[in-house]
């Protein structure tokens, strides 16, 4: 929709919600609003806290770098640098029909996909959106109802002359092969099992944590007779980075930001010191030194700076948004920057003001004072408004909040919409800096996969992700391009199944 200066209009949010827009102009004098120049004053004193200067980030990048490399060379650590027995890149040649379903932060997807070779690929899906009863359940239920959906996609494009089917046909006893893409941290001995470190994203189904998810999910597959085999069990970060690479091989580094935010990348096998401890022993393949090999390894760089909180520049509202989820200490890094957050800490700032009298005298804010209730998406509209009234902004008050803004107030919103979001693209730069800098790709230069509502949707954050790795390492920061990423955790994960069974069949590393 155009949105014009004046009048009506709608436009549909992400959600589905549709949000009806009004210009209103003669009310600015009715309500004891804060003066314009209160509201700049304020924003002076919030562009301080969400400011992040080149020197801060370059100081973040070397602590950074350090935590990865403690990772990958010690178990258990609080970035796990978690080994994915994804070995090497895609050949481009993976051929064949491969199931993928995967659990993410907001839905759960079933995907066939049909790999083509040559980089090309076909794909049928069906998405659910879960619930929170679901994420906070009883885990097998949870996975009992992936299975029973996956049965259903099962049935209805496989099943007897099925009107909109995909014409497959499964032979009696037949199988087919299936990527679970499972995105929580996950530690891993072998490709096809991994027992859940914690949950992260808001979920706490119950009984999970400290189990193999794996066989949590054969349980619930071999309960309601789906016919597949789980072939490969990964995370979102390690599909997007085989998936980008299958069509761009001069993709190196994945990242993910939407409801989480983390990043997988290659890794030379021999500067994966921690594999010995874990009783790995790669060996020879082929007659080389299987230490030559290279595995991807998922970061799960959300967890960097958890709990001691030393690196990170945390505001009070970050505290506030830390020590009131589920998780008090944990996800440090991710709570920064990702969408399940940065609404949240808008939120807190504005309540703030409330509460001290600056916004909103007389009138009933409390639909504001819900946890939660303003979501991301409303900060991408905020800064998305064409209209010099900044009729979205109106909207999105008025509509959600019953509360009336005046020009000012909404000027000011948006500007703080942009201090919170542009910190975070700016922490995601210096996670991405802190991988290039070890790999030593900053003079070749490098393409980073990206994906996640945030990356998709949030005008601008690309751009002030480039920015900021121009910060950090000056003009050589722009040989570093983060594009859109292939869809990961659908044609990755049949990628991943792929490779893993064309590995096996080989020979090589049977039983990883
Ligand atoms: C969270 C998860 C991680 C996932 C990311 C993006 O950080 O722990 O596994 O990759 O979200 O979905």
């Amino acid at each position: 929709m155009v949105l014009s200066r004046r009048g009506s209009g709608s436009v549909v949010l992400p959600t589905g919600q549709t949000l009806a827009i009004h210009t209103r102009t003669n009310n600015e004098e009715d309500l004891p609003h804060a003066t314009k120049k209160t509201m700049a004053d304020h924003l002076r004193k919030y562009e301080t806290l969400f400011t992040l200067t080149p020197q801060r980030m370059r100081m973040i990048v070397e602590a950074f770098k350090e935590t990865l490399e403690l990772g990958l060379q010690k178990p258990e650590q609080v970035v796990p640098m978690i080994p994915t027995f994804v070995f090497g890149w895609p050949s481009g040649k993976e051929k064949g029909d491969y199931l993928a379903v995967d659990l993410g932060g907001t839905n759960f997807r079933v995907c066939l996909v049909t790999l083509m070779g040559s980089g090309k690929f076909e794909i049928t899906q069906t998405k659910y959106r879960l619930t929170e009863e679901q994420k906070h359940e009883d885990g097998q239920k949870l996975f009992d109802f992936c299975a029973e959906s996956l049965k259903t996609f099962i049935d209805t494009n496989f099943g007897d002359e099925v009107e909109g089917g995909t014409g497959f046909k499964l032979k009696e006893g037949e199988t087919l092969p299936l990527g679970f893409t499972f995105s929580y941290p996950c530690s891993q001995n072998k490709i096809d099992h991994g027992v859940l470190i914690r949950w992260t994203k808001g979920f706490g189904a119950s009984n999970t944590e400290g189990k193999d998810v794996g066989e949590m999910f054969r349980k619930s597959l071999e309960k309601h007779n789906v016919p597949v085999t789980l072939t490969a069990l990964i995370n979102d970060t390690t599909g997007t980075l085989i998936a980008s690479h299958y069509v761009n091989p001069s993709t190196k580094i994945a990242v993910i930001f939407g409801t989480g935010c983390n990043a997988a990348y290659m890794e030379h096998v021999k500067d994966i010191g921690k594999l010995k401890d874990m009783g790995i022993n790669v060996g020879e393949v082929n007659g080389k030194e299987g230490e030559e090999m290279d595995m991807a390894i998922n970061c799960e760089w959300g967890a960097f700076d958890s709990f001691e909180h030393e690196h990170l520049p945390r505001t009070k509202y970050d505290i506030i948004v830390d020590e009131t989820s589920n998780k008090p200490g944990e996800q440090a890094f991710e709570k920064l920057i990702s969408g399940r957050y940065l609404g949240e800490i808008l939120r807190l700032i504005i309540c703030e003001l409330i509460d001290e009298g600056v916004l909103f005298l007389g009138q009933n804010t409390y639909k504001l004072e819900n946890p939660y209730v303003f979501d991301t998406a409303f900060l991408s509209l905020m800064e998305s408004d064409p209209t010099d009234e900044l009729l979205m902004v109106i909207g999105i008050f008025s509509h959600f909040f019953a509360v009336e803004t005046t020009l000012a107030e909404r000027q000011f919103f948006r500007a703080l919409a942009k201090l919170v979001s542009r910190r975070a693209a700016r922490l995601s730069a210096c996670g991405i800096a802190a991988i290039v800098s070890k790999m030593g790709y900053i003079d070749e230069g490098c393409s980073v996969g990206a994906d996640g509502s945030l990356y998709n949707k949030y005008p601008g954050f690309a751009d002030r992700i480039h920015e900021g790795l121009v910060d950090v390492f000056g003009e050589k920061g722009r040989n570093i391009i983060t594009h859109h990423a292939e869809d990961g955790s659908g044609v990755g994960s049949a990628i991943i199944a792929a490779m893993t069974k064309i590995r096996k069949e080989a020979g090589i590393f049977p039983d990883l």
